[in-house]
């Protein structure tokens, strides 16, 4: 008997794409297909991209090409894509990128993967799977089991919540991932317990824009009460979560806007302790006018009136953020407002990203008249700025205990381990004999870099 086609999977941008990714890799095994030892052995290599940068579309598509171009000496080779990408560019890439087997919407692929995947190893090429209509996506193919990887992940994400509703002016995800279908809280109870199964203790939940999360086209089912007294569907979902999966000892959900910052929800963070104390709040800016112009529905103070709710309702909170440098128009003073704001907010940690302009958004109209060179500065001020507050941040928890999953052998340092607090802020310990993923430690914080605790495991 010969040996079962192998495959390979490279991934691009959000936690979104790392779970659709795991997904089709426990599919491809259920179907019979064996994780390839390393890319350049695949007789599968697919790519699961992001458009949300114009930068993460040009890493894909040379990956894609080198992929193809393989194909001169691997001639059986399969190259499929799948994300954002397949919906954005549509049946037009086999123009882009000749030799792509196929390429299929991030939707229609766990269901459409293994019957592809299966042609295009007989031979077929050039098949496009654009995700479902809006409405049609209602059946999801039950999760496959797929076989328990070697080290399972100690963290793991569910999606909760498709599309995004937004229309950010410089945001390309609403028309590649399309409106806002929420998942039934019973499939969600469901896929969160066969995480826990797998050996997951700290479940984000997620979504473009998690806190819309049941509020459009979408009615909570009357039979399941919440004895928390909430009405909101997110506080609703986190405590049912909590409640049936006691396994998870940790709940995030991702990506906040102020705008779902309520009372209901800063409650639900509060008081039911596996929701931890952090939140990844996206503030893009701090300049009232480009804040307009981005059309976040919020201004500064408003930004920074969410942030206050949350630091006095959720005790030792860790707030993350992204920041876009370099939006058309925005000037010295705009970028020095941007700077006032992140250090009121007093992150954590922030993602910095240069302005791209996106096709189809209505910020590509715009001249995109920040020059590269600027928008390069204000990156490395904002990321100096971040470093110095991160370090600040950091050494608060200097003499601390910090209660810690471990995770498994540091990167950096394989004599040690590394795992997270409830802050989502890696700890490096010397783990004690016998210690496995999973494992709750309680470390006392002996020093700290801006995005690293360091510390001794209490006996
Ligand atoms: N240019 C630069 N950054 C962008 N983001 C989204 N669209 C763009 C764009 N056109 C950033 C935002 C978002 C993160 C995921 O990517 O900061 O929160
Ligand atoms: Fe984009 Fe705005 Fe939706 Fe976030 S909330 S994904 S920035 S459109």
């Amino acid at each position: 008997m010969s040996a079962p086609p192998s495959f390979a999977l490279h991934t691009y941008g959000c936690q979104m794409n790392v779970r659709d990714s795991d997904l089709l890799a426990r599919r491809l095994r259920a179907a019979g297909l064996a994780e390839a030892a390393s890319e350049d052995e695949a007789d599968v290599v697919l790519v699961n991209s992001c458009s949300v940068r114009e930068k993460a579309e040009e890493k894909a598509l040379g990956k894609l090409g080198l992929l193809c171009a393989a194909r001169r000496s691997r001639p059986g080779l399969v190259v499929g894509l799948t994300g954002c990408m397949a919906n954005r560019l549509g049946p037009g890439v086999f123009g882009l990128v000749p030799g792509l087997s196929f390429s299929v919407g991030p939707r229609a692929a766990p269901a459409a993967i293994a019957g592809l995947v299966r042609d295009a190893l007989a031979g077929a090429r050039g098949r496009f799977v654009p995700d479902p209509a809006p409405g049609e996506a209602a059946s999801e193919p039950p999760l496959p089991d797929g076989g328990v990887p070697a080290a399972p992940p100690v963290q793991s994400y569910v999606t909760i919540l498709y599309g995004c509703n937004r229309r950010c002016s410089y945001c390309i995800v609403p028309s590649v991932r399309g409106r806002e279908e929420s998942r039934d809280p019973r499939a969600i109870v469901a896929e969160v317990r066969a995480e826990t199964a797998r050996g997951a203790r700290d479940v984000c939940l997620l979504g473009q824009s998690v806190m819309r999360y049941g509020l459009s086209g979408f009615a909570w089912p009357e039979n399941l009460p919440s004895p928390m007294g909430f009405t909101e569907p997110l506080p609703r979902l986190l405590e049912l979560v909590a409640r049936e999966v006691p396994e998870v000892l940790r709940l995030r959900f991702t990506s906040g806007h102020p705008a779902g910052v309520t009372d209901e929800l800063v409650r639900a963070m509060r008081e039911i302790p596996a929701v931890c104390p952090h939140l990844h709040l996206p503030m893009q800016s701090g300049s009232d006018r480009i804040l307009r112009a981005m059309r976040r529905g919020y201004d500064a103070a408003g930004y920074l009136d969410a942030v206050r709710r949350l630091r006095e309702g959720v005790p030792d909170i860790a707030l993350t953020t992204d920041v876009i440098v370099g939006y058309p128009g925005e000037t010295e003073e705009d970028f020095e407002a941007t700077r006032r704001a992140m250090e009121a907010a007093d992150f954590d940690n922030a993602f910095v990203f240069k302005y791209s302009p996106r096709p189809g958004t209505p910020s590509s109209l715009l001249e995109d008249d920040v020059p590269d060179a600027e928008k390069r500065r204000r990156d490395q001020v904002l990321l100096a700025d971040q470093d110095a507050r991160g370090q600040r941040c950091n050494d608060r928890w200097v003499g601390r205990v910090a209660e810690v999953i471990a995770e498994g052998p540091s990167l950096r340092n394989p004599a040690r381990w590394s795992g997270r607090t409830g802050q989502n802020k890696i700890v490096v310990f010397d783990p004690a004999p016998g210690l496995r993923p999973g494992d709750l430690v309680r470390v006392r914080i002996a020093s700290a870099r801006p995005q690293t605790l360091y510390g001794d495991p209490l006996p």
